[in-house]
């Protein structure tokens, strides 16, 4: 019998079946000293904040010392704090306050890649012969060509943060491979020594109490490394370079270094831990060997599907609108697939993220109900659900008005691009980065309607949301009716309820072009889930069996229920029924 199977209540199951994680963007959170960037002692003054909010895990983004170049995920010692945001003193206080709460603490682990300021890298760079030459991915210019000359980089890769996916060092008259920005060196996984270096760093934290790890762009680690050394080719599809998925991602090696990773530093103690991998171009076969408990690999995957559906051929600056029966099918399709083996993550929302209300809901005047629409659809989903700072209080995209506002170095870089390759107006990239850029999710957390909206008493390094005097926790708070409170009982929900939990999941209405349908049954116990993806009134006929269901949970005060046959849904309604079957 599968280990994880439907249709039996969870008692042995792993704890974090139950859970709900939180992400804190810590630069974003909560600022505590008026420099305008958050920090750990910020998180501290909100322990209280997330206590009522009822979350069990914190996933903090990275706060390790680092150039900060990608906003911390380039960082240059895995083992101590950036001073911007605080002291490893501090990060044990915080630890054991969470720990005081009921609260784990979930770290970001980036090792992929390190910061070109990493003294690993440093010694790497320093000559062909160094001890460290091969921890990263060193090679020479083309053959034939002038090292250094355009177009005599050793592969044709774009990175993912715009231009070759190579940068050529003088020193040494040879190119090292990043993946993202040219002061994130890709680590070498070939080499047992880096892979060890990796090791003995992550049980030092596990040492430190904390209690697991959210793994960046982990299957990217294994590169189609060729036996004599070479690294193939990317099909070009448009512009310049060449794709780099093929080659480095879900790599040969990957399942095979998660294993190790498992046997020298989990071994004993894995089921205390949360161990979930950012997995980009993922599919549910891949997904299935990274879950499968008996492979012992992660516990759960990001996966991407359903956060690409609006972007067009060009990628997440070619924008397009979302096709709800595409969103029905890559959701249903990682559902069903992970059904017997393996378990899922649940996510709208990240700090590379646009804000979900602003993309697939409506953040003007349907704000508070697609907000919390767009929660109880993912929450009654099987699997475990994240929660991004500011999600909870429905917080929106921002509308800057300049391209100097953007900081995000993806934004930055994808706007310069544009600007050289002019086949875009000013107009046009504002408009792109509008609807995609990764700075709509990081705009500081809106707590009060004082000044910066509560986030600094000095000078956000990043502006605030303009909507901060209506939108803000403090105003969630005292309104009995707001996105936060649903955010609060959708959590309960999935503490108290063993459907809710493990219950096996079905999808419904599969074709209906405007409404989010799908049960969960579990022992006699049948949920159905109903989210109107659009601001006008859908009736749905659901049989009879429906009439006389017990509401679970609805985001309208009175919420839409069955009869005759049918429920008539309000715009961007969303209920929850239960019947015994
Ligand atoms: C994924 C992270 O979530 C993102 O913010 C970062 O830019 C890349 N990995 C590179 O580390």
């Amino acid at each position: 019998m599968p280990m994880n199977h439907n249709g039996t209540s969870g008692a042995n199951d792993p704890w974090w079946k139950r859970a709900v994680v939180y992400q804190i963007y810590p630069r974003s959170f909560q600022d505590s000293d008026g420099d305008g960037i958050g920090d750990l002692r910020g998180i501290l003054q909100r322990v209280d904040y997330l206590a009522t909010l009822g979350v069990d895990v914190v996933w903090l983004s990275p706060i390790y010392r680092s150039p900060q170049d990608d906003n911390g995920y380039d960082i240059s010692d895995y083992q101590d704090i950036d001073p911007t945001f605080g002291t490893l003193e501090d990060l044990d206080e915080l630890v054991g306050t969470l720990h005081g709460k009921g609260i784990k603490v979930v770290m970001d682990l980036v090792v992929n890649h390190t910061s070109d300021e990493h003294p690993w890298f440093i010694e790497s760079r320093s000559s062909t012969d160094n001890p460290k030459r091969d921890w990263y991915w060193w090679r020479p210019a083309r053959e034939g060509m002038e090292p250094g000359a355009p177009g005599a980089e050793p592969t044709n890769w774009g990175s993912f943060f715009s231009g070759p996916a190579w940068d050529f060092d003088r020193v040494t008259g040879e190119y090292y491979l990043h993946l993202f920005s040219r002061k994130q060196p890709d680590l070498n996984w070939e080499n047992p020594e880096v892979r060890h270096a990796v090791y003995d760093m992550m049980r030092w934290w596990l040492a430190r109490g904390i209690d697991g790890f959210r793994m960046d762009v982990i299957n990217f680690i294994s590169k189609d490394l060729r036996s004599d050394r070479s690294l193939p080719e990317g099909p070009v599809s448009n512009g310049p370079y060449g794709s780099v998925h093929e080659a480095t991602i879900n790599g040969p090696r990957v399942h095979e270094f998660l294993q190790e990773m498992n046997r020298e530093v989990f071994q004993g103690r894995r089921d205390a831990l949360l161990l979930v991998g950012e997995t980009p171009g993922t599919t549910v076969e891949d997904g299935l060997l990274y879950t499968d408990p008996r492979r012992a690999e992660l516990d759960m995957v990001f996966t991407f599907e359903h956060v690409s559906l609006d972007h067009g051929p060009g990628g997440r600056f070619d924008p397009k609108s979302m096709d709800l029966a595409e969103l029905k099918a890559t959701l249903g399709r990682w559902q069903a697939g992970l059904r017997d083996v393996g378990w899922n993550a649940l996510y709208w929302n990240n700090h590379d993220q646009p804000r979900i209300v602003s993309r697939y809901g409506d953040d003007g005047d349907y704000r508070r109900q697609s907000a919390t629409m767009l929660a109880t659809v993912l929450h009654l989903h099987r699997g475990t659900p994240y929660v991004y700072q500011g999600e909870e209080l429905g917080m929106t995209n921002v509308r800057f008005t300049s391209l100097d506002a953007y900081r995000d170095i993806e934004s930055v870089r994808y706007a310069v691009e544009a600007r050289e390759l002019g086949h875009r107006s000013e107009d046009e990239i504002l408009g792109a980065l509008a609807a995609q850029s990764r700075d709509n999710g990081r705009t500081p957390m809106q707590w009060d309607d004082s000044p910066h909206a509560g986030f600094t008493t000095g000078e956000p390094w990043i502006q605030v949301n303009a909507n901060y005097p209506m939108i803000n926790a403090e105003a969630e708070h005292a309104d009995a009716e707001s996105v936060f409170h649903y955010y609060r009982r959708l959590i309960s929900l999935r503490h108290e309820d063993p459907t809710v939990q493990s219950g096996d999941f079905t999808m419904q209405l599969v074709d209906h072009p405007q409404v989010y349908a799908f049960t969960r049954s579990l022992d006699g116990d049948q949920l159905l889930v109903l989210g109107n993806f659009f601001p006008d009134e859908q009736l749905i006929e659901h049989g009879e069996e429906w009439s006389g269901a017990e509401l679970v949970i609805g985001n309208y005060s009175s919420p839409a229920m069955p009869a005759n046959g049918a429920v008539a849904l309000r715009p961007w309604e969303a209920i929850v029924l239960r019947r015994k079957l």
